[in-house]
């Protein structure tokens, strides 16, 4: 005999209809039969509140109620699930707080709010028994939440190197293959739908910090305070600096980082040079990669589109799908709200890596020893130099690799070296992370 599905109605109240809010009433409107007949589920509509939503296109929302009032979703007993579309700290703490609350499971897609105030809401959840799904908030529809929560559980985790930022990635992409500006890259992006609303927080690393507290939590079990990331974006990276990384088989990408010695924790952002043998140096446009090293696995590599409407709807559907799936069980996320003990940061003052360095330096005999000089007396060993040839007659480029050093001598180094006449313009430093 043929199992009947018994079909189950969730009702939902969404706030927040722009790029991703969109995204997720057209996703579940064009999927409505396919997940009622493969799942038994129908989500139903009940309130969209946004608040412009009288200058929004809402046509084929059948009976969903349109509101600008954030109340009438949390008010609303029939509302089984709230979904938080609308990023930033405030409102959206106060919405989830309220939400959960008021016995409502919570989807969002705010890696502000959960990089920021996670841990609270987590204790919140299982307090009150209720789901906290925020798969988008971190590679939009790349399920990298899911895999570290669900997928490859009972592991450790060491190491984290996720390309987290499209709109960074797509920027660079655009600069290094089609040699375009930052700026036109950048409005490319933000035309796409890719990009904050705020741009800056995408460019300047801020995001990928966000989405960064939030992996490093759920892989080593330790909330990493956002203020606790170095963080640094992309708007120094330069043509010259990607053209001079190419010929040496290498290639720049905003890698945010974040690894566990024994019980250090450390964790940063900045602009990177990895070998073009690696997998990750691969990923381009608005891909977003995460590499893990997990024990005993091994390296895992996950990646897709990390940015995007129909992208970003996706996590957030799925989030809606898991939850239907999971109902009022406990899940293993209500486990979210544990920290381990006894972890402490490594300031990046600290950390040793290897550099590429470019000085813009005058071009006659003594240059090369006066600079080498300098970073020899901060123990930084140089592993090669090359100067190049440059459109520009007043200085040339000297360009340096860096055996592993730690990065305050580098700092300091640098400090000396800039206040020569001979050296032109601020040395650029870019980290290079060997990644195998
Ligand atoms: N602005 C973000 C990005 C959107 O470019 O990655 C996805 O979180």
């Amino acid at each position: 005999m043929e199992k009947t599905i018994i079909m189950r109605k969730i009702k939902i109240g969404l706030i927040g209809y722009g790029t991703v809010g969109s995204g997720v009433v057209k996703f579940l409107q064009k999927r409505h039969e396919y997940i009622r007949a493969k799942y038994g589920v129908e989500f139903v509509l009940r309130t969209l509140c946004d608040r412009s939503i009288h200058k929004k296109d809402t046509r084929g929302l059948g009976k969903a109620r349109l509101t600008t009032k954030i109340a009438d979703v949390l008010d609303d007993k029939n509302i089984e699930v709230a979904i938080e579309l609308i990023g930033g700290l405030h409102p959206a703490q106060e919405i989830v707080t309220t939400a959960l609350s008021r016995g409502k499971h919570v989807i969002t897609a705010n890696k502000l709010l959960i990089a920021n105030q996670g841990k609270e809401l987590f204790r919140l959840a299982k307090r009150q028994n209720r789901q906290l799904y925020f798969e988008a908030s971190v590679g939009a529809g790349v399920p990298i939440i899911k895999t570290i929560t669900e997928g490859i559980v009972g592991n450790t985790y060491n190491r984290i190197y996720g390309i987290i930022n499209g709109t960074c990635n797509f920027i660079l992409t655009e600069m290094t293959k089609n040699n375009l500006s930052f700026s036109k890259a950048l409005k490319l992006a933000q035309e796409k739908g890719f990009a904050e609303s705020n741009p800056t927080l995408d460019i300047n690393g801020m995001d990928s910090a966000h989405k960064l507290a939030i992996l490093a939590y759920l892989a080593f079990g330790k909330f990493v305070k956002v203020s606790d990331i170095y963080t640094e974006g992309i708007t120094q990276i330069s043509h010259d600096d990607i053209a001079y990384a190419e010929s040496l088989n290498l290639t720049i990408k905003l890698l945010a980082i974040a690894k566990r010695h024994e019980n250090v924790v450390e964790a940063r952002v900045h602009p990177t040079l990895i070998s073009k043998e690696h997998p990750l140096a691969s990923i381009s446009g608005i891909y977003n990669a995460f590499y893990l090293n997990a024990n005993p696995l091994g390296d895992i590599l996950l990646s897709g589109e990390g940015a995007g409407q129909m992208a970003a709807a996706s996590g957030v559907v799925s989030d809606l799908l898991n939850l239907a799936s999971h109902g009022e069980d406990t899940h293993l996320l209500c486990n979210l709200y544990s920290e381990a003990p006894n972890f402490r940061i490594r300031k990046i003052d600290q950390v040793k890596t290897r550099f590429y360095i470019r000085f813009m330096a005058t071009d006659k005999p003594g240059v090369l020893s006066t600079i080498t000089g300098v970073l020899g007396r901060y123990r930084i060993g140089i592993n090669s130099v090359t100067q190049r040839a440059h459109k520009a007659a007043w200085a040339v480029p000297v360009i340096m690799l860096t055996n592993y050093t730690m990065e305050k001598n580098l700092r300091l180094a640098l400090e000396k070296i800039q206040k020569f006449s001979i050296v032109k313009s601020k040395p650029v430093a870019i980290r290079m992370e060997n990644l195998w």
